[in-house]
């Protein structure tokens, strides 16, 4: 939720900024705003996109070289001019940009406006401003010393950057619980929510830990110091980012773009980590922590959305492949429901972020019980990643459409790899079927292409099924989660009202809501419940609900008689996902795009949840 993106050096920060955050859209788009030092604050800020602060901005004064930029997700304030960033203290010379939510706001601004504070903006950034302002005042500190002190007294989450226009040759930016890392240039200094706006000057950076503060001078001195006033020293990182990545290409969207890299990203995913000819599979993060993986009673997997159905999937891996008991958690639920989690547990975090508060504060639990955390993330360097205890990245590449795809192809692919692993170091697997799930997950990128050719085919269907308002999808097995996921995509973007559930539930319920304006989407790929998928079908039919199947090639008898059917290349069945779910994003896409929506930045949304 929100980016934020600042300068200090020797260029103009204006246009920096302004492509930073339209780097950063993609984590909030309610507002935009941009606050420059230039002997005196200049601030402009503006409800919508980036583009529109730009436009208005455009013919204004914008010069200096020190400034910073907000692009909103809204927690604390409608999305208006007014609420967005930055936010000023009362005598308009400090001005703060804010990603988090200060939770003790509430207390805090009655003991301000005791003081005499006034407030002009619904936010709890704005609270923040002031009190950095009352304790600058107070005590006569430096911006710098102000800010910790400050920071003392706030509950919550937060990465900030503060300008002082008194001391116009430093930055301050401080985080906890949100992301902030720092680029290095030549007498130059990026500060950001991630990597993304500072690729193209610098492959160095700092990645700020919770509970510091960074003073940066304009003179190349940066300083870290905890709360509790303690110097740090910074630990230089380097960032392997492609700025091709970062950018659409030939593509209309993200999202789309995204979809049709998934048999690269799959195979980036796999690259050195197995080979079905020399018969090896390996983990490497896995291989770090395999005595007490090995030896755990359980697993369980915390995560949000669409992360939380990759978990899914890894659930029935695990379980089948290497018997081990799996308990798949919705991160906020875990966290406040005092659960028995013990030293033999091993907690499995997926995120494609890393940033996702929910799962975050999860965690923090689950460290708390001494269990072993491992990582399966996306974005490198992210918190989720700096914080377990052992992991392994997706190499999935940015993800920058809201709506996850390739992450979710990446995430299950991470799974499979653990699952056939240790099933076949555990002997639950014999070698001869271990051999042929290697054999196979090699053949998924090819096989994904061939979906990927079927887009006319499937933009066609969207077509047939655009106007509905609502639509349900069903699968079993391995395919159940595919359901949920394929629910979700079309939620997201296209706001049309969609469930997913296991097939055979329908009957238990939902299969009230069949008529014949109600698409009902299929999956059934299963060898295993064919038989009875196939009669879920006939019933939907029996009701005139249209469907919409997804079945393997050269399926004969669900083909007569669905509406519409997708044909995707036979797999063993543990890896069916990878290839059912293309269909359904493609689906998705395409549904939302004839409704003329925004399947990038779909409404209400934003990339990575930092907020609990
Ligand atoms: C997916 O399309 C979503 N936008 C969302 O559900 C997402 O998967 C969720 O917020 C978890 O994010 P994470 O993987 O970055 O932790
Ligand atoms: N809580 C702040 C607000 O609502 C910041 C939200 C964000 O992270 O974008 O303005």
């Amino acid at each position: 939720m929100c980016g934020i993106v600042a300068y200090i050096g020797e260029r103009e920060a204006f246009p920096i900024i302004m492509k930073g955050l339209q780097r950063l859209e993609y984590r909030g788009y309610d507002s935009a705003g941009i606050a420059l030092l230039n002997g005196d604050m200049t601030v402009y800020k503006k409800k919508g996109k980036v583009k529109e602060l730009l436009d208005f901005a455009r013919d204004k004064k914008t010069s200096g070289s020190i400034g910073m930029g907000h692009t909103r997700w809204a927690t604390h304030g409608v999305p208006n001019d007014v609420n967005a960033h930055p936010h000023l203290s009362g005598d308009g010379r400090l001005s703060i940009i804010h990603n988090g939510i200060i939770e003790n706001y509430n207390s805090l601004k009655a003991a301000l406006v005791k003081l005499g504070h006034e407030f002009t903006s619904d936010t709890d950034t704005e609270v923040l401003i002031h009190l950095i302002e009352e304790a600058q005042r107070h005590d006569n500190l430096p911006i710098e010393e102000a800010v910790r002190v400050a920071l003392t007294k706030v509950v919550g989450a937060y990465a900030i950057v503060v300008l002082d226009q008194d001391a116009p040759d430093r930055v301050v930016a401080a985080r906890k619980g949100s992301p902030l890392v720092i680029g290095l240039g030549e007498n130059e200094f990026f500060m950001a929510s991630d990597a993304s706006p500072l690729v193209e000057y610098t492959k160095e950076v700092i990645y700020l830990n919770d509970e510091e503060i960074a003073v940066i001078k304009r003179n190349g001195d940066l300083q870290i110091k905890t709360i509790d006033n303690k110097i740090q020293s910074p630990f230089i990182e380097k960032i392997d980012l492609k700025i091709e990545r970062l950018e659409k290409g030939d593509f209309d969207s993200f999202m789309l773009k995204e979809i049709f890299e998934q048999p690269r990203t799959i195979q980036d995913c796999m690259r050195g980590r197995l080979s079905s000819k020399e018969g090896w599979v390996k983990v490497g993060g896995l291989e770090q922590v395999v005595d007490r993986v090995s030896a755990a009673q359980r697993f369980i997997i915390a995560a949000c959305g669409t992360s939380w159905h990759a978990g899914l999937i890894g659930e029935y891996l695990f379980e089948e492949l290497a018997r081990i008991p799996v308990e798949v958690e919705y991160a906020s639920e875990l966290r406040y429901r005092n659960p028995i989690i013990n030293e033999t547990d091993v907690i499995i975090a997926l995120s494609q972020s890393g940033e996702t508060a929910d799962t975050l504060a999860a965690l923090e639990t689950a460290k708390e019980k001494k269990a072993l955390i491992y990582g399966v993330v996306n974005v490198v360097g992210s918190s989720i990643a700096r914080v377990t205890d052992s992991g392994s990245y997706i190499h999935a590449g940015p993800e920058i459409g809201v709506a996850s795809t390739k992450a979710f192809t990446g995430q299950v692919t991470l799974l499979t790899l653990m699952a056939i692993h240790l099933g076949y170091s555990k002997g639950t697997i014999p070698r001869s079927y271990y051999l042929q799930l290697l054999e196979e997950l090699e053949q998924i990128p090819h096989k994904i292409e061939k979906i990927l050719a079927k887009d006319k085919q499937i933009e066609a269907i969207a077509s047939e099924i655009k106007d509905a308002t609502n639509a349900l999808y069903l699968g079993r097995g391995y395919n159940f989660p595919v359901a949920l996921e394929g629910a979700l995509k079309l939620k997201e973007i296209s706001y049309i009202h969609a469930e997913g559930y296991p097939a055979a539930e329908m009957k238990h319920g939902p299969i009230a809501l069949i008529d014949e304006n109600m698409p009902v989407i299929v999956i059934a790929t299963n060898k295993s419940a064919y038989e009875k998928i196939f009669s879920n079908v006939q019933e939907v039919k029996a009701r005139k609900g249209k469907v919409i199947a997804i079945v393997s090639e050269g399926d004969k008898e669900i083909k007569a008689i669905a509406d519409y059917c997708i044909e995707i290349p036979d797999t063993d069945e543990p890896l069916t996902p990878l290839l059912s779910v293309i269909p359904l994003q493609l689906l998705s896409y395409h549904i939302a795009i004839m409704r003329g929506c925004n399947v990038d930045q779909p409404r209400n949304l934003a990339k990575s949840v930092t907020v609990e």
